[in-house]
């Protein structure tokens, strides 16, 4: 029998039946604030729109005046099922209810049920869960490089990537991102990172022809470069990446952060590309909007991670979980994966129809509702001034570096919001290229 406790200390620690909110965080949860408040109290690393948006459903976002806004960005290809989309509000409402952290000291069933679906889907056996695209992209460089290590003698270190590629913000990922810009002035950065151009499968060829290429421990590619302009890969240069990497005992990783969780039509972007990786990274879409990135890979890479060598207090977090649960479960569907490729000829048709009219794109390019609108030499450099207009029009898009418009709505975008986003598109484009009427 426990013994009882001193009254005093009972009354002193009240049970969390009777603890109510304290008032005082109740009122500073509801107080006014605008944008003008980001400017004061945030880190200046980020430049947000000049409206606060407050609340969305499906593929419409309204601001605090009560503006409604279509979204062709889903954030930056995120909410890939729109906004509060009620099978995953359901999904968090009932895990919210029941558990919210555990920590790795012990597993939990969302996790193990999404490992499930994600493993029974792709080619991997193992899933590693983190918070975000980077920290995927981290664990993915380390076990590469440890697998080699491991394996292969500690020579084996030199990591291939690609200009112009975006991995992430960590220094490991940044560094391996290859654009200077986002490096620059964060040195010394880890070494061993050779960058060679995206689809130049010389340069690839050659990169590997160095100290015989076994000093190479992994090839880092995006399937299609997002970030840096909206550029597939050509079979060519992705089925190299795969034979070379064979040939050399070195592993593949595809980036699927942002192409992955059925931007594209497939499930991955590797399904539709013929080659298969060693470890595969995703985030973004993976949770909706919920933040959650993994890392997939095989048993046998895998089993160089033992215990304690790797970890992230929140990876793998029931909510987080349970919510990709219910995103894997709505997307992973004949239904939504063909319905994003009719949506992408849907998208092409109404782009090239506004080019005919106000000749702007050099190039509509892209895949699935992840597509890239290259702006023609008078309008190049126009790309943030289109977006600028583009949100002034009510409509929500990306760039892509200085001269590509990118569009990735939601997956399950209605063909009413394709239809308005573009017409509102096409205002943007007539007022931030000044085109007249
Ligand atoms: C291909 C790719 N990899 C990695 C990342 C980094 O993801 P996160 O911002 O979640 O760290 C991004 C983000 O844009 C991305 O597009």
């Amino acid at each position: 029998m426990t013994p009882p406790v001193d009254p005093a200390i009972a009354r002193a620690v009240p049970s969390a039946a009777t603890r109510s909110d304290p008032a005082p965080a109740a009122a500073a949860a509801k107080a006014p604030v605008t944008r003008a408040d980001f400017d004061r109290l945030m880190v200046p690393c980020y430049a947000p729109a000049p409206f606060v948006p407050v609340r969305g459903e499906g593929s419409r976002v309204w601001d605090q005046q009560g503006r409604m806004y279509i979204d062709f960005a889903s954030g930056v290809a995120v909410t890939a099922l729109g906004h509060c989309h009620p099978a995953m509000v359901r999904a968090l409402d009932e895990q919210a209810r029941t558990l919210w952290h555990v920590s790795n000291w012990f597993t939990n069933e969302p996790a193990l049920r999404l490992a499930q679906r994600l493993v029974g889907a792709t080619f991997a056996e193992r899933v590693f869960f983190c918070n975000s695209g980077a920290e995927a992209n981290e664990a993915a460089l380390k076990l590469a490089r440890r697998y080699a290590h491991d394996r292969h003698g500690p020579h084996k270190v030199r990591v291939i990537s690609t200009l112009n590629a975006f991995h992430g913000r960590t220094l490991f990922t940044v560094t391996a991102g290859g654009q200077a810009k986002y490096s620059q002035g964060f040195g010394p950065s880890p070494a061993g990172i050779t960058h060679i151009p995206y689809n130049d499968v010389a340069a690839l060829e050659a990169a590997f022809r160095d100290e015989g290429g076994d000093d190479i421990c992994a090839v880092i590619l995006e399937p299609m470069q997002g970030e840096g302009g909206m550029t597939p890969g050509t079979p060519a240069f992705l089925q190299a990446a795969r034979r070379l990497c064979s040939g050399h005992r070195a592993l593949l990783i595809l980036d699927e952060i942002q192409s992955g969780m059925g931007r594209t039509g497939a499930l991955f972007s590797y399904m539709q590309k013929g080659i298969v990786p060693d470890i595969l990274t995703t985030a973004k879409g993976l949770g909706g909007g919920f933040p959650i990135g993994a890392m997939l890979t095989t048993d046998e890479i895998a089993s160089v991670f033992s215990v304690g060598v790797h970890g992230t207090t929140y990876g793998g977090n029931p909510l987080a979980c349970a919510v990709a649960g219910a995103v894997f479960d709505a997307i992973n569907t004949i239904e939504v994966l063909d319905g994003v490729k009719a949506r992408h000829a849907l998208f092409v048709e109404g782009l090239k129809a506004i080019n005919v009219r106000r000749r702007v794109f050099r190039d509509i390019r892209g895949e699935g509702v992840w597509i890239g609108c290259e702006l023609d030499d008078p309008w190049r450099g126009k790309a943030f001034a289109v977006m600028q207009a583009a949100s002034d029009a009510g409509l929500l898009v990306l760039m892509a570096g200085p001269d590509v418009v990118r569009l990735a709505p939601s997956l399950v975008i209605s063909l009413d919001e394709i239809l308005e986003g573009l017409a509102r598109l096409e205002t943007a484009l007539r007022r931030a290229l000044d085109q007249g009427s």
